[in-house]
C-alpha cells in the first residue's frame, strides 16, 4: 500500500485509497477511517457531499499516523462552483477535515445544473479558484470527477494546469474506454470510484471463478484487476475485516488472458449514475 503512482505534477499518490463514499458521518466514518490507517491504507478519498469530513478528519487526527504521510482528497460540491465559492468551500472543507491542506482537491461533478448552459464557463471559473488554491499551497494537486471526453476538452480550453487526475465509476463492468482514452491523451491518472461495483460484483460467477483460481478473494481479483490496468481503485467498507482484505493484492498476478477475460464483462451492468443524465 505504500506504492505509488506519480501525478503529471510530479506528486506521488498512493496507489489505492480507501474510499469513504455511503459511509455514514459519525463513530462509523471514523472507526472505519481509524482501521483503514491501520491496516495501512495511507490514502483517503472523502468528499463535502459524503457529509463525512469532519468524522474523517477526526479518525486521521486520532489515529497514529502522521497526517503528512497520508494522501487526503476531497471533492467540491456542485452548489459550490464558481470562483469565489469554490474558494470558501475550500476552506470549509479544510477546517472540517482540521488540516491545513489536502493532497488532491477535485471537481466533484462537471454539469452543475442539468441544461444549465452557462456550464462550460462556470467549469472554467471553478478551476481558476482551484488552480489559485494550488499555488498557494492549500491543495498539492487538483482534478476532476465524472468528466467525460467533452467536459474535459472544454475544461482545458482555459485551463492552465492540467487535471491530474479524473476519477470515475470505473471497475470489470464499465471500463470507461472514452474516458481511459482522453485521460492518457492528458495524462490524466484514472481513479476507481466505486471498484466493485458497490459490492454488486461480488456475485459475478466469472470473478468468483477467478477468485477460486487465484486463491485470492473476489475484491482482491477485482482490485488487482484496477491495479493491473494502472487505475487507482477506492474500494469502500466499513467493516474492518474486509478493511484489512482488500490490501492483499500484492502477491499475486492475473495473467493476461485472464485479464482479457475480466475485460470481457464490460457492459454486461451498468450500475452508476451517467453525469450525461445527472441533475443536480
Ligand atoms: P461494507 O461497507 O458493508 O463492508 P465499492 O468499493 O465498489 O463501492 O463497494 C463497496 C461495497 O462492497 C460495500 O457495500 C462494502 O460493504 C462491500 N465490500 C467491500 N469490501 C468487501 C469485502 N472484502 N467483502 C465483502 N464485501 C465487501
Amino acid at each position: 500500500l505504500t506504492d505509488t503512482y506519480t501525478l503529471n505534477n510530479g506528486v506521488e499518490i498512493p496507489v489505492v485509497g480507501f474510499g469513504t463514499w455511503q459511509t455514514p458521518d459519525g463513530d462509523v466514518a471514523y472507526q472505519s477511517v481509524k482501521s483503514a490507517l491501520d491496516a495501512g491504507y495511507r490514502h483517503i478519498d472523502t468528499a463535502a457531499a459524503y457529509g463525512n469530513e469532519e468524522s474523517v478528519g477526526r479518525g486521521i487526527k486520532d489515529s497514529s499516523v502522521d497526517r503528512h504521510d497520508i494522501f487526503l482528497t476531497t471533492k467540491l460540491w456542485n452548489d459550490d462552483h464558481g470562483y469565489e465559492s469554490t474558494k470558501q468551500a475550500l476552506d470549509v472543507s479544510l477546517q472540517k477535515l482540521e488540516t491545513d491542506y489536502v493532497d488532491l482537491y477535485l471537481i466533484h461533478w462537471p454539469n452543475p445544473i442539468k441544461f444549465r448552459d452557462d456550464w462550460e464557463d462556470i467549469n472554467a471559473e471553478t478551476w481558476r479558484a482551484m488552480e489559485e488554491a494550488y499555488r498557494d499551497g492549500k491543495v498539492r494537486a487538483i482534478g476532476v470527477s465524472n468528466f467525460r471526453p467533452s467536459h474535459l476538452t472544454t475544461l482545458m480550453k482555459t485551463a492552465t494546469i492540467t487535471p491530474a487526475v479524473n476519477q470515475n465509476y470505473l471497475n470489470p463492468s464499465d471500463m470507461q474506454p472514452e474516458v481511459t482514452r482522453v485521460n492518457a491523451q492528458y495524462n490524466i491518472l484514472n481513479e476507481a470510484y466505486s471498484p466493485l461495483g458497490t459490492g454488486e460484483l461480488l456475485q459475478v460467477k466469472a470473478l468468483q471463478d477467478m477468485a477460486t483460481k487465484y486463491q485470492h478473494s473476489v475484491p482482491q481479483v477485482i482490485l488487482r484487476w484496477s491495479l493491473q490496468h494502472h487505475f487507482l481503485p477506492l474500494p469502500k467498507s466499513t467493516h474492518a475485516d474486509r478493511i484489512k482484505d482488500n490490501t492483499n493484492l500484492f502477491d499475486f498476478k492475473i495473467s493476461d488472458e485472464d485479464m482479457q477475460t475480466i475485460d470481457g464483462l464490460h457492459g454486461t451492468t451498468r450500475l452508476a449514475t451517467d453525469p450525461d443524465e445527472t441533475n443536480f
